[in-house]
């Protein structure tokens, strides 16, 4: 044997195997650093996890499609953070679950939308887009203001993101139903809509 290379290209089981380690080592480099990256699973300072009203509501964002035509993803590109505000950061969407990023832009990005526009305007545009922006095309929801909360499962939804690691008190969770009941669905989407993105505003 003339040399440990042409040892291992006769040897095809030898081969193999320092071709795996060689590629592990490479999968390491990229996979350890992940793991002790706080950026990736630390929520970012002043976060608050949301309310019952406000959790109420993404929940109806999610039953009635809003993610299918509104991203919650601002990208870290000039002409995005001019039109929308600070890029979005991994810390700010660490306690939503499922996380509502979306991928299709057929309205604008809604990750900073909170604060944007006054209640009653989310009311007017949510119930009829076109009395608030004529050229629109987005869909009304007009029976959101019809559907009234009763809050039965509001708890039992906290206590499960509980789990998940979203920090709710006893507290919060015991209030749940109260802050709930009697609400319409539209109180509900607008409290959410108006929370979105203020932690890094
Ligand atoms: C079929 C696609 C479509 C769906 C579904 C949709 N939207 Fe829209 N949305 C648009 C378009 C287009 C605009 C831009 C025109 C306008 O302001 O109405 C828009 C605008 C908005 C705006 C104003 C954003 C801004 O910065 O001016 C908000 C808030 C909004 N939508 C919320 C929602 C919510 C909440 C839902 C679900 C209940 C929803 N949208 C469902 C297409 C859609």
């Amino acid at each position: 044997m003339k040399n440990k290379h042409e040892f291992l290209e006769k040897n095809v089981g030898w081969l193999a195997i320092m071709i795996l380690v060689v590629i592990s080592f490479g999968g390491l480099v990229e996979i350890t650093p992940l793991m002790f990256l706080k950026q990736t699973t630390q929520p970012v300072k002043g976060l608050k996890p949301y309310s019952a009203l406000e959790l109420e509501g993404r929940d109806i964002y999610i039953r009635e499609g809003c993610v299918g035509c509104h991203s919650q993803m601002i990208r870290p590109f000039r002409h995005e953070t001019e039109r929308y505000g600070h890029y979005s950061v991994a810390g700010e969407s660490v306690w939503d679950h499922p996380f509502l990023w979306g991928s299709k832009r057929t309205g604008p990005d809604l990750a900073r939308v909170g604060g944007r526009y006054s209640d009653d305007w989310h009311r007017v545009h949510l119930t009829d887009p076109r009395a608030v922006v004529p050229e629109s095309i987005m869909p009304g929801f007009p029976w959101l203001n019809d559907n009234i909360l009763d809050g039965s499962l509001t708890a039992r939804k906290m206590t499960v993101l509980k789990g998940l690691g979203v920090p709710y008190t006893d507290e919060q969770i015991a209030n749940a139903q109260k802050e709930v009941k009697g609400h319409t669905e539209m109180d509900a989407l607008v409290a959410y809509l108006q929370s979105l993105g203020k932690a890094l505003q």
